[in-house]
């Protein structure tokens, strides 16, 4: 059977700064660069949502995942600063990380196996996409 996917795209603007406190400051320095300066940085984050879909319930499926997406992912995390959020107390805000804790805030709000993908634009040559655990 053909599967067809349907992707919505979404957008945030947030601070972060990349450190973490298993490093010293040198090293952070060393991993990150000037992502790990003291003030922090912006940006005009892109959010991809992938999911399967049905053309019968296409439209009931995108408005309550475009409901779904704009209440839990960009009201939280718009206009913030990343390193704030409780999803980051122990992970980094790289853009791997942020994939990956969007991808578990919308999984299990969506119908199971529905969820096929997340992508985060974090820069002009910066994309990360996860598709869940395999
Ligand atoms: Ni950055």
């Amino acid at each position: 059977m053909s599967q067809i996917f349907v992707t919505r795209r979404y957008r945030f603007c947030a601070a972060h700064r990349l450190h973490t406190d298993l490093l010293s400051p040198e090293e952070n320095w060393a991993a990150f660069g000037k992502c790990n300066n003291a003030n922090g940085h912006g940006h005009n984050y892109v959010v991809l949502v992938t999911i399967r879909a049905g053309t019968a319930e296409r439209m009931t499926i995108l408005d309550t995942l475009d409901r779904l997406v704009t209440e839990t992912v960009i009201e939280r995390f718009d206009h913030q600063d990343l390193n704030s959020d409780p999803a980051f107390s122990a992970l980094t805000t790289t853009g791997e990380n942020l994939v990956v804790v969007i991808w578990g805030i919308l999984n299990p709000l969506l119908p199971a196996g529905r969820l096929h993908k997340v992508g985060v634009i974090e820069t002009r040559d910066n994309y990360f996409e996860y598709a869940g655990a395999s």
